[in-house]
């Protein structure tokens, strides 16, 4: 390629319009998938392979990827444009056309997501939401039918219950996921399109069984599409048969609760038929990751595992002794915890049974009463929802991110009104933080709230 000018700016030979070594002189013949990338030899660690996963340099030679900003790309051919919306050249060829479809930055770190979950692909979004409505508008067109955990997170059960019938003419039958029977029952042969659960819900904590689910899905025709946000490193759906995992990368990934994002990860097939100019349901309705938040974000993965290791550790330690003192606790690690064995079984080795705890204190006024203490006296952590944040965060999940549940929903659910959803930081000591946690415990007796047992 020649230097050449253009409007007063001289073009130095970019080695980014060079052509890659597996295409012919003209840069025809490049296979047409732009996003698909190595399945890292099938490695079942998420942490060796995220290490194995390309690691992008800077510009100048930087140990961090430079951040790709431009909202637009230039070409030095105007055929060159026409062979870029034809799909002929993308991505993989290093051409780009727009960054509401696919950027740089936001491919760098969607790969590493991709590697996180052991699938041929991945793309980030602006939200989870959105990655989670996009994925469905692109399996199911109008007419169809979804059949839902019905313990999952109150926005995605609001989309299903009422956005996608309303708007798209789309409908979902809840079931509990533990019942394979029931979800075998509510499959629709001919219109059920997709399968769709969260790995550990949001906020009751079932543990969805995803092998048996995703063969049973599968038998039937339909699409697995599962939510991981409340278990990454934890378990990797992909890597036991579900077709899609999302994230809310909002959460344990982002780890700092100061951003908001989504992934999409799948095979290349799905995520290119998403950014399709005509069809394509990232293109068409623009949930688009902004690349200097995919820039931050790349930067926390790699930490992601040590942090993961360390919510589980300190929800196990505080979930198996509130457990003695007397409370009604939920954790999929304690063995009281019904499908504690599943997810025993389903787990990546070394990384425990998640950062979130449940505590059941019956009613909603009990439930305010311990989180104001536990915030407001004993400085265990804050009164906030969300989770995956360093610091403890503390929420009633029935009169909040549940909060979209009918009584009759939350019942089916596992939602008690007194159920407090406790995401597990880990600042502070261990020991420190424990200590807090128990006199505000003891505290609580004292005032005779709840009844022991
Ligand atoms: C399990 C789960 N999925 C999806 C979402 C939505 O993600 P976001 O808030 O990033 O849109 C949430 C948010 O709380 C969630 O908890």
């Amino acid at each position: 390629m020649a230097d050449s000018t253009n409007q007063g700016v001289t073009y130095l030979p970019n080695k980014k319009r060079s052509v890659p070594e597996d295409l012919d002189s003209d840069g025809i013949g490049a296979k047409k998938q732009v996003l698909s990338s190595p399945l890292n030899g099938g490695l079942v660690d998420p942490a060796a392979s995220l290490a194995n996963a390309r690691h992008e340099f800077g510009e100048h030679g930087g140990v961090n990827m430079s951040i790709e900003t431009s909202a637009t790309f230039t070409v030095l051919e105007p055929e060159t444009m026409g062979r870029m919306f034809s799909g002929e050249l993308g991505p993989d060829q290093d051409y780009f056309i727009y960054s509401r479809h696919f950027n740089p930055t936001v491919m760098n770190l969607s790969r590493k997501i991709a590697a996180l979950e052991g699938t041929e692909a991945a793309y980030c979004t602006a939200s989870g939401l959105s990655a989670i409505s996009a994925v469905l508008l692109q399996l199911v067109s109008s007419g169809g039918h979804i059949v839902a955990g019905s313990a999952i997170y109150g926005g995605t059960h609001s989309l299903l219950t009422h956005f996608l019938p309303r708007v798209c003419n789309i409908t979902t039958t809840f079931v509990d996921i533990t019942d394979l029977e029931k979800v075998e029952d509510a499959i629709i042969e001919g219109k059920t399109n997709v399968l769709y659960f969260e790995t550990i819900s949001n906020p009751s904590l079932r543990v969805a069984n995803i092998p048996e689910l995703s063969r049973l899905g599968h038998s039937k025709g339909l699409k697995v599409v599962v939510d991981n946000t409340f278990a990454p490193m934890v378990v990797s759906p992909a890597r036991l048969g579900a077709d899609v995992v999302v994230h809310s990368v909002s959460k344990f990934i982002s780890g700092g609760a100061d951003i908001i994002a989504g992934a999409v990860c799948g095979p290349a097939s799905l995520l290119n038929s998403m950014m399709d100019l005509h069809n394509g349901a990232l293109m068409i309705l623009g949930p688009t990751m902004n690349p200097k938040v995919a820039f931050e974000l790349s930067e926390r993965i790699p930490h992601l595992s040590l942090r993961m290791k360390e919510h589980s550790n300190r929800a196990l330690v505080y979930a198996t002794r509130l457990e003695k003192l007397g409370l009604k606790v939920i954790y999929p690690g304690l063995e009281s915890h019904p499908q504690h064995e599943i997810l025993k079984s389903i787990a990546n080795k070394g990384y425990g049974y998640g950062g979130l705890l449940g505590i059941d204190m019956e009613t909603e006024e009990k439930a305010n009463k311990f989180m104001s203490y536990l915030q407001n006296h004993a400085q265990f952590g804050f009164l906030a929802v969300s989770l995956g944040y360093y610091e403890t965060l503390l929420s009633c999940s029935g009169s909040s991110t549940s909060s979209e549940l009918n009584e009759e929903e939350k019942k089916y659910a596992g939602i008690s009104p007194g159920l407090i959803r406790v995401s597990v930081g880990y600042v502070g000591t261990l020991e420190q933080k424990w200590s807090q946690l128990e006199k505000a415990v003891h505290k609580f007796y004292e005032n005779g709230l709840p009844n022991k047992n």
